[in-house]
């Protein structure tokens, strides 16, 4: 065809184009520019008239093709996914306005970088099921909802470390391949460490507690990961686990410190990510000072008196030492519907290391934040800080203390009062954007039956 014969050259004599990205192309209106990215969308109008959105990491522009530009071998074979550079001046459009900020790039040169094949189109469709769109999660990504996510989460990330530096923390980083257990040995990754055993970490708090008579307040933000069988919509096998630690505390020190550190990023995050969230969750409202604090005992009360069951089958209640599993926690949660600081577990539930109630010692100093949709998104305590009761505990759980020793001693060379939490990353960022899975807010999401991409 004789169209494909048509060869495009770069104009010398036109003003040289600055290069930039689409987030900065509010200075460059009526000026030339030239752009890197991917083809998002493309449409034709005829055969000597293309528009293309494209998509270059930091935004979307609409960019029109006219005649030669568009006969071209290259742009008659061009794919969805193709990476281009286009060369052109930047216009205000009517047409692009709301989408595309109102800008237009009228392309007078372009280059294909690395062209994508048709099958393009047939990888991902509206009936693509979950394991295809996880097969394919590295082309998924690209796409508006994908990437949107995305950023959004690297911007609460953000949040949580200007808020931590923010009130003086430390950022500690604790290896994640240990020896020991914190978290119970039915959900502990096992693996082989040059012949002996190791485990993959299922939370930095010992360690974070180590650092505290070093830098005072610490944090880290480090994966964590958990053998959890039950596949639900908030747990991973691989999560970011947000831990802070501080000495010299009490219980309600505690509390204040959880319910601070999640208004403040809620709130940081509302502002530095206002234009995300118009788009993902325009309805996120600020969180209210204080939040609701519950006792357990109460949990347990509130269930029995609003018919959510033990075992909704056989209406069965719930009785004051049992563990108020996933569903009814979210029942309750969903029906209170703000969030909900539910405090002082009995102590068999809990973990060895947590501190019991002076007030009655069947109970320990340990809270849960509850959110409205997404449940319990930070479990914290205050930690034993006697070295005795703390041996005992490991007693108690049948645990051996050698390979604990530096935890234990951290009690017994000038020990003080302290406690800390851990903050799941992943169910934060489906409660700020109300995401209901939470595979949707991992990059590469880890449970039982995927490993892979
Ligand atoms: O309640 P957890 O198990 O507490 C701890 O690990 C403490 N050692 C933390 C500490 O005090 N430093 O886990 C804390 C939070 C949970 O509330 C949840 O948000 C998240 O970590 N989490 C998970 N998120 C996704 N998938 C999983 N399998 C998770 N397990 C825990």
């Amino acid at each position: 065809e004789a169209a494909s014969l048509v060869k495009i050259e770069l104009d010398k004599d036109l003003p040289t184009p600055n290069e930039c990205k689409i987030r900065d192309l509010k200075p460059m209106l009526g000026k030339r520019i030239l752009i890197h990215g991917w083809v998002h969308h493309m449409r034709w109008d005829g055969k000597r008239l293309l528009f293309i959105e494209l998509r270059d990491g930091t935004g979307f522009l609409q960019s029109v093709l006219t005649d030669d530009l568009c006969a071209t071998v290259d742009a008659i074979t061009l794919k969805r996914e193709s990476s281009v550079k286009l060369y052109g001046t930047l216009a205000e459009d009517d047409r692009a306005k709301g989408t595309f900020n109102g800008y237009e790039l009228k392309v007078d040169y372009w280059e294909l970088i690395g062209s994508s094949p048709a099958e393009i189109e047939n990888i991902l469709t509206k009936e693509s099921n979950v394991d295809i769109l996880l097969n394919n999660r590295h082309l998924v990504i690209r796409g508006t909802r994908a990437s949107s996510i995305l950023r959004a989460r690297s911007l609460i990330t953000q949040c949580f470390r200007e808020h931590f530096f923010g009130e003086g923390y430390v950022e500690l980083t604790p290896p994640t391949l240990v020896d020991t257990q914190c978290e119970g040995g039915s959900t502990l990754f096992k693996l082989d460490y040059f012949g002996s055993e190791g485990f993959l970490t299922q939370s930095s708090q010992m360690y974070l507690e180590t650092g505290i008579p070093a830098v005072g307040d610490c944090f880290c933000i480090l994966p964590s990961y958990r053998a959890e069988l039950s596949s639900t919509r908030r747990h991973l096998a691989e999560f970011h686990h947000i831990e802070a630690e501080c000495p010299f505390i009490d219980f309600e020190g505690l509390l204040d410190r959880v319910e601070n550190l999640v208004v403040d990023v809620c709130a940081r995050f509302m502002e530095k990510g206002a234009d995300l969230l118009q788009t993902l969750n325009p309805d996120l409202k600020p969180l209210k000072r204080p939040f609701k604090r519950m006792d357990y005992t109460e949990a347990v009360e509130y269930c029995r008196e609003h018919n959510i069951y033990k075992d909704e089958e056989n209406k069965i209640h719930f009785e004051i030492g049992d563990d108020i599993p996933e569903a009814p926690e979210r029942k309750m949660t969903d029906m209170i519907g703000e969030p909900i600081l539910l405090c002082r577990f009995p102590a068999e539930m809990k973990s060895f290391y947590m501190k019991k109630c002076p007030e009655d010692p069947r109970l320990t100093e340990s809270v849960d934040l509850l959110m409205p949709g997404v449940g319990e998104i930070v479990g914290g305590s205050m930690r034993i800080d006697d070295e005795k009761e703390l041996l005992a505990a490991y007693e108690r759980e049948e645990m051996d203390p050698r390979p604990y020793y530096w935890f234990t001693e951290q009690r017994k060379y000038g020990t003080c009062p302290h406690g800390g939490y851990g903050l799941g990353l992943e169910r934060f960022c489906c409660y700020l954007l109300n995401v209901y899975h939470i595979r949707d807010v991992c990059l590469y999401p880890r449970y039982r039956g995927r490993i892979e991409p």
